[in-house]
């Protein structure tokens, strides 16, 4: 009999005084000691269960456990004894309250002189708190997971070096990029460059949202495909024990925010445009109304004058000016009265390419076009509107005149009509090849009275009232385009459906 078995060395009180329900096996799976914890554990007495084999005792105690032995697993005892080397075995078990528990069952060897596996020695670790503690983080890991991976706003994580560890759905959508192939890219990539520096540079100020911290910032992002995106993004640098070990980024696509800010924009300047336009034009009517009558007598005068001086008179050439000029005042007044006009437009049905036809035979014979291409691109089918036609010819022949002196009088003017069905709207567009209208100028062009013509040449009339007939007739006047290689203008006017041109074709 050794010491264990007899129980009468120190190193047995030890074992005794172990918090961990201990027992120790012959390699035949016998019991021969077990130590306080373990019988209390059982709740049982030394004497009826040394001798016994493991199993029985396993058998007797924990009728509902699973062991490895008892389930198609190798006995971690007997693999012991064959490797003399230590096994541990987890086991789940289920207490009388119904809650989960988790076992770990150490096994470790004794050897003997010789080198043999003289016992084993096995000790039981409730780890439940542990295991559950595992489990619930993971499960927090998990819905983690979930809410990143289901959030609208693209996020991003990337390592010291800049490589990509983490990427939810929205940014692979936002940058192009697959989760799944970023070995390659650096998140340098992800920016215009110069981009990711300036956000890492702003990130560890401390002036800028507080050191690690990158507040609501807009930025551009770039495309796998190259193209820029403005996005809105908040970034924070991960520390470990105030060490750096990653950075992470959320974005927020601005396109579609943006676009309707421009348009917000537009329209407002649009509203702007028409109550400058509507208090201007009850002024000028009020103006032009006074200035008329007495422009009609120094025309008159001026040419009684003119006629009773004797031919070849010195003062008969400034009297010529004189009528020359007021002459053109009294245009100007005829626009301005018919710029100010409230009569309600004379709206008909008509085919818009005939617009086209009615204005360049009013004017296409003047040697105004000696040096104009005239390319006329009309679309095939009948574009049918509902407007004032002479108002559109006078709009449009406003608009291949201001072409014609952009161009200087030598250039190729394009008169372009189309649909767009979607959005149910007929299209006249004018363009020519002349140097453009500079961005300055470009929200004052619809002003009236501006010009940059040489004085006498521009009233700066035209395109005010064409703004204002465009309106009158529930369409609207814009620039479509404009660069120094030229300019295009675009008329807008509701098409007339199907069903209305039946009626038309039935008037004839
Ligand atoms: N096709 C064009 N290309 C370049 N600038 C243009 C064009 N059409 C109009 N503009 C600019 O808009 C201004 C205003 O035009 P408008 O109202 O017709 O007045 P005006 O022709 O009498 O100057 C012009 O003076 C010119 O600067
Ligand atoms: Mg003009």
């Amino acid at each position: 009999m050794t010491d264990i078995e007899k129980g009468s060395d120190w190193r047995l009180r030890v074992f005794d005084s172990m918090s961990f329900p201990t027992v120790i096996f012959k390699p035949d799976k016998t019991i021969v000691a077990v130590n306080k914890r373990y019988l209390e554990k059982l709740g049982v007495e030394e004497s009826l269960i040394l001798g016994r084999s493991c199993q029985v005792v396993n058998l007797e105690y924990y009728p509902e456990q699973k062991f490895p032995c008892n389930s198609n697993g190798e006995c971690p005892l007997t693999k012991t004894v064959k490797c003399r080397t230590g096994q541990t075995v987890l086991l789940k078990h289920t207490d009388q309250h119904g809650h989960l528990g988790w076992e770990e069952r150490v096994f470790s060897p004794i050897l003997g002189v010789t080198g043999e596996v003289d016992y084993v020695i096995e000790s039981i670790r409730d780890v439940s708190r542990v295991k559950n503690l595992e489990k619930m983080y993971s499960g927090i890991r998990e819905l983690i997971d979930r809410v990143v991976q289901s959030s609208v706003s693209g996020i991003i994580a990337a390592d010291r070096r800049g490589r990509i560890i983490m990427m939810n759905k929205a940014a692979e959508v936002l940058f192009g990029h697959s989760a799944y192939y970023t070995d390659n890219v650096n998140i340098e990539n992800f920016y215009p460059p110069g981009v990711a520096r300036d956000i890492m540079v702003k990130l560890r100020d401390e002036q800028i949202g507080g050191r690690g911290k990158l507040p609501i910032t807009r930025v551009n992002i770039r495309h796998k495909d190259g193209t820029d995106i403005p996005v809105e993004m908040t970034g924070v640098i991960i520390y470990e024990d105030g060490m750096e070990t990653a950075t992470a980024g959320i974005f927020n696509d601005l396109r579609d925010r943006l676009d309707v800010e421009r348009q917000l924009k537009d329209a407002h300047a649009q509203l702007i445009q028409s109550e400058k336009l509507a208090s201007l034009g009850r002024l000028a009517a009020g103006v032009a109304h006074e200035i008329n009558n007495p422009l009609t007598s120094i025309l008159l005068y001026a040419s009684l004058m003119r006629e009773k001086l004797e031919k070849d008179h010195p003062l008969e050439k400034n009297l010529t000016y004189i009528l020359e000029d007021t002459e053109r005042c009294k245009e100007i007044v005829k626009n301005l009265l018919a710029y100010s006009r409230q009569t309600n437009p004379t709206r008909n049905y008509f085919k818009l390419n005939d617009v086209i036809d009615d204005s360049l035979r009013l004017i296409r014979d003047q040697k105004l076009f000696l040096h104009i291409k005239v390319i006329e691109d009309k679309w095939p089918q009948p574009l049918l509107v509902n407007a004032d036609k002479n108002q559109l010819c006078q709009v449009l022949i406003n608009l291949i005149i201001n072409a014609i002196d952009a161009m200087e009088g030598r250039g190729v003017l394009t008169l372009h009509t189309y649909e767009d069905t979607v959005r149910g709207k007929a299209f006249l567009e004018v363009t020519d090849t002349g140097g453009g209208i500079s961005e300055d100028d470009k929200s004052k062009i619809f002003d009236p009275f501006f010009s940059t013509k040489e004085l006498g040449k521009g009233t700066g009339l035209g395109l005010s009232m064409a703004y204002g007939m465009m309106e009158e007739n529930h369409g609207r006047i814009f620039v479509k385009e404009t660069c120094t290689q030229g300019t295009t203008f675009a008329l807008e006017l509701p098409a007339v459906p199907l069903s209305e041109l039946i009626l038309f074709d039935s008037i004839g």
